[in-house]
């Protein structure tokens, strides 16, 4: 029997585009929103059944914020969701206890200089109406200051020992930061900028949504259990299964967000029309970067303008050659996962195309080595847990154990991630905003035997398209990959973790604190 991926027509259905959030009043100057965590039904595919989703507001994805920098907002984040989790929590988990409710939420603004008390800490999580909460639950209202960059954030559950489940289901939205110099660019806007959230799903005949509540092989004793890595056997844009878009002949932006559990997309376009990548993680790059191919790891966000105007009347897919896991893992389907989203050229414009990719795009400065006052060795390893499953670890460490990495207030640190895995694990750092300093392959085997590092290669400098700000670094099998960044502006408590949802829930996650100078 053919799957139901197998069965779905792609490109049947047009691509939606998130509407935009308003606030519902200005108070002192202040944008104050409000937003609803709900269930309900949604068309995510013309032949399938309205499916059961859980999204801010009800939407999945959740609208889209738009803010200018230095304009401080205000969100109360409420939760109307049911008690019971319709995906399947594995108690076993750290975090997900019976001793906890099983439908909790807390919000995090992914990428967002936060203070620590509206960053959403994974123990912080509330539940409908807030009748119970976390230990580390502060306040219902939520402050982002907004003092950064121009960029493509995204907002997202980050409750402790279900986020997988609780992204799965829905819970995850853009957030668009502007400012002066980005608008003074002239980059394609208004109806000719899209964000694109790219997402893996896989459904029942039913439209409900597929995610394992068995584990294979059956782990003794835990059902359901989570499992290593989850990947989804269609692939969704904006909510959409395989969606198409009609462009006219001309200059289009998109801010492009991996919104998937696990999965990693490399992508490209069809007729070998290239993307010029304009922005990484954390805003605009110092100059564009022809790319004919982007890979993209779970929670980075790429941002580019592709120029459709010598496209006319073409239809071109969007694809994805990215094997999960990555690297080692299977190539996609070239007919269903392999396969991402559909463009079809207009022949003609609806008026004169006025955008322009600029030379040169923002200024600042490119970090180096001895800036640092501080660094830090820390190894992205595995190891079994008590019931024999295989997890993903941070400098060996568990979530529960004493937090290690206490950066002063102001400090510049410089962290080699030295990956002894065979998975590339996209690690992540709340508060901050960093640059990747370079990447190292080392000997794996001497490590095995004898613990010892030994590079077997010189530094790479990343590649120019990841030469900007990011929050978010793939560190790669039998590499050592060096990140540099300042620990400012807040102090308080804070987390880093692989964003594989899979390894985060399961201790691939630790807190870490940034103290006083
Ligand atoms: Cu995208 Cu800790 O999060
Ligand atoms: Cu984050
Ligand atoms: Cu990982």
């Amino acid at each position: 029997m053919k799957g139901v991926a197998h069965m779905l027509e792609k490109f049947v259905d047009r691509l939606p585009i998130m509407s935009t959030i308003q606030p519902l009043k200005i108070t002192n100057g202040i944008p104050f929103y409000e937003v609803t965590m709900k269930e309900s039904l949604q068309k995510l595919h013309r032949d399938l059944p309205p499916t059961r989703i859980w999204g801010y507001n009800g939407q999945f994805p959740g609208p889209t914020f738009h803010v200018f920098q230095e304009q401080p907002i205000h969100v109360l984040w409420r939760n109307e969701l049911p008690t019971n989790h319709f995906l399947p929590i594995d108690h076993t988990v750290h975090g997900a206890g019976l001793n906890v409710p099983d439908v909790r939420t807390v919000v995090h603004l992914h990428g967002g200089s936060t203070p620590d008390t509206s960053d959403g800490y994974p123990e912080a999580w509330f539940t409908q109406g807030f009748q119970q909460l976390g230990p580390f639950f502060t306040n219902p209202v939520y402050e982002y200051p907004n003092r950064q960059a121009a960029t493509n954030l995204w907002y997202h559950d980050h409750a402790m020992g279900i986020t997988r489940l609780n992204i799965y289901a829905g819970l995850a939205g853009m957030y668009i930061i502007h400012d002066e110099e980005e608008q003074s660019l002239g980059l394609p806007d208004g109806p000719f900028d899209i964000p694109l959230i790219i997402q893996d799903r896989s459904f029942h005949r039913d439209g409900s949504l597929y995610y394992p509540s068995e584990p294979t092989p059956p782990v003794q004793g835990v059902i359901p259990s989570v499992i290593g890595e989850f990947f989804g056997k269609t692939n969704l844009v904006n909510g959409k299964v395989w969606p198409y878009l009609e462009v006219e002949p001309r200059m289009y932006r998109f801010r492009i967000l991996n919104g998937a559990n696990a999965r990693f997309y490399r992508i490209a376009l069809s007729n070998n029309l290239p993307f010029v990548q304009v922005g990484t993680d954390q805003g605009l790059l110092q100059g564009p970067v022809p790319v004919t191919r982007v890979l993209i790891a779970p929670a980075e966000r790429v941002d580019v303008v592709v120029d459709f105007s010598r496209s006319s009347g073409e239809v071109i897919t969007l694809t994805n050659d990215a094997p999960s896991s990555y690297p080692n893992g299977k190539l996609p389907n070239p007919k269903t996962t392999g396969v991402i989203m559909q463009f079809r050229v207009k022949e003609k414009l609806s008026h004169e195309e006025q955008s322009v990719i600029p030379g040169s795009l923002s200024r600042f400065e490119t970090m180096n080595d001895h800036q640092a006052n501080n660094q830090r060795n820390l190894l992205l390893n595995m190891r079994n847990d008590s019931y024999n499953r295989s997890i993903h670890l941070l400098n060996n460490q568990l979530w529960s154990d004493p937090i290690t990495e206490k950066p002063r207030l102001g400090d510049v640190e410089i962290w080699s991630l030295i990956n002894i895995t065979n998975n590339t694990h996209p690690i992540h750092l709340h508060l901050i905003r960093f640059q990747i300093l370079d990447r190292q392959p080392f000997d794996r085997d001497l490590y095995d035997q004898k613990g010892i590092i030994r590079p077997t290669g010189p530094q790479r400098k990343p590649k120019p398209n990841e030469r900007g700000w990011k929050d978010t670094v793939r560190a790669n099998p039998n590499e050592i990959t060096r990140i540099i960044m300042k620990f400012s502006p807040y102090r308080g408590l804070f987390v880093w973790h692989c964003h594989i949802l899979e390894h985060e829930d399961h201790e691939m996650m630790r807190p870490y604190v940034v103290v006083k100078k």
